[in-house]
């Protein structure tokens, strides 16, 4: 059956990077590798310039009806200042919203050609390969009260409030224990229990997910800690399960283990359909659109590429061809090709089309 993807390439690099994927799916299609129908639409600024939203009502629709959505970055100067409610940002948090991705994958992988340029020696990253499980919809970010009273007094008193329900962290948990199944079968869960509520529920409902896969190691382990662990030796983790907010900031300091922006991608799923099982999802690079450095078709396209590796992964259940892909990836990478911001002493600097064109050809 034909498989349908909705690719959003929103601003800056995004439309260059994602031109690359374009070039992967129509080689895939044209190979009988795979059947996929693409559309295009708009998100970010450009669709602010054409229809005054972050992303049009049509294209929302378009979204939900995708088996998967690919998304490049949106935002940029020319954009800075539009009303909050359309700022370019308002697309990507509209889409998880209404997908109701409440699961964020971010994998740290640091490939071997590039672990001299991790923050941490060789040794240490050289085949590492972490997934961390972000809660994306709940905790900290979204829970109420939240506010800044002023007491009146030349004092103000600010209220964040972190809410996490069972049924919240049951889903995150059987995600990241089902991915655990499918890598090295080991998950770790990051929270604040010995000083947070919202952490002893988490490790209540973790701890009585884990009874469910029996083959699948378990260890609780505190956040702080997590992060310690992470910069020390960060090859004892396989898959890392946590919170909205320690799961934004683990995943940061994991990505830092791999070297570049440029080379990170994520995944976002939603709960699987009730009917067909199908999860909805939307996969993007986790930078920005770079305006810095748009339009001169020098962004490594690496993170971009690797989002659609997932795709092929998480909602197609292609693993072959993930896999194709994702060795491509690191096949370039060993023969010494380099964008400018991984570039390295006496490595060849390509521009985003020669290195998007060097994974295809591998
Ligand atoms: P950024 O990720 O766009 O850029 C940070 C630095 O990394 C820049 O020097 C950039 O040139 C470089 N960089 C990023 N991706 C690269 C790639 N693929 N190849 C080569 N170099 C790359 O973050 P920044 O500068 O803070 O934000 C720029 C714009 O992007 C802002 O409007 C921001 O709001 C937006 N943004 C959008 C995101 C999204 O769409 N999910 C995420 C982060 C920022
Ligand atoms: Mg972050």
């Amino acid at each position: 059956a034909t498989q349908n993807l909705f690719l959003l390439p929103g601003d800056g690099i995004g439309t260059e990077i994602m031109a690359e994927v374009q070039k992967l799916i129509d080689w895939l299609n044209a190979n009988g590798k795979t059947d996929f129908a693409t559309d295009t639409g708009l998100v970010g600024g450009c669709a602010y310039d054409k229809h005054g939203a972050a992303i049009s009502e049509e294209d929302m629709a378009k979204a939900l009806k995708a088996d998967a959505v690919i998304f490049g970055a949106v935002g940029g100067p020319k954009w800075d200042n539009v009303p909050y409610e359309v700022r370019p940002e308002a697309g990507l948090l509209r889409l998880r919203k209404d997908l109701g991705l409440f699961a964020n994958l971010r994998p740290a992988i640091c490939y071997p050609a590039l672990a001299d340029a991790s923050s941490l020696k060789r040794e240490l990253v050289e085949g590492l390969d972490i997934l961390i499980v972000r809660e994306l919809t709940g905790g900290v970010y979204f829970g109420e009260p939240k506010e800044i009273t002023d007491l009146g007094n030349g004092q103000k008193r600010a209220v964040d409030t972190q809410v996490y329900e069972t049924y919240e962290i049951d889903r995150i948990a059987r995600v990241a224990f089902d991915l655990a199944g499918t890598r090295s079968k080991k998950v770790h869960m990051a929270d604040k229990k010995n000083v947070m509520k919202s952490g002893v529920l988490w490790s209540e409902v973790v701890a009585s997910v884990a009874k469910d896969f029996p083959a699948i190691k378990y260890e609780h382990i505190l956040a702080d800690n997590a992060a310690m662990q992470l910069v020390r030796n960060p090859k004892q983790f396989d898959v890392m399960v946590t919170d909205n907010l320690f799961g934004d900031i683990l995943s940061d300091a994991a990505a830092m283990l791999t070297g570049s922006l440029g080379m990170l991608p994520s995944a976002s799923l939603g709960a699987p359909d009730a009917a067909t099982g199908k999860r909805k999802a939307l996969y993007e690079p986790v930078h920005g659109s770079a305006p810095d450095i748009a339009g001169k078709g020098i962004a490594n396209p690496i993170a971009m590429i690797a989002s659609f590796a997932m795709a092929l992964r998480y909602s197609f259940n292609m693993i072959e061809l993930a896999d194709k892909l994702e060795a491509a990836i690191a096949g370039v990478l060993a023969d010494g090709l380099r964008t400018g911001d991984i570039a390295q002493d006496g490595k060849k600097t390509v521009g985003t089309e020669e290195m998007g064109a060097a994974i295809l050809a591998k």
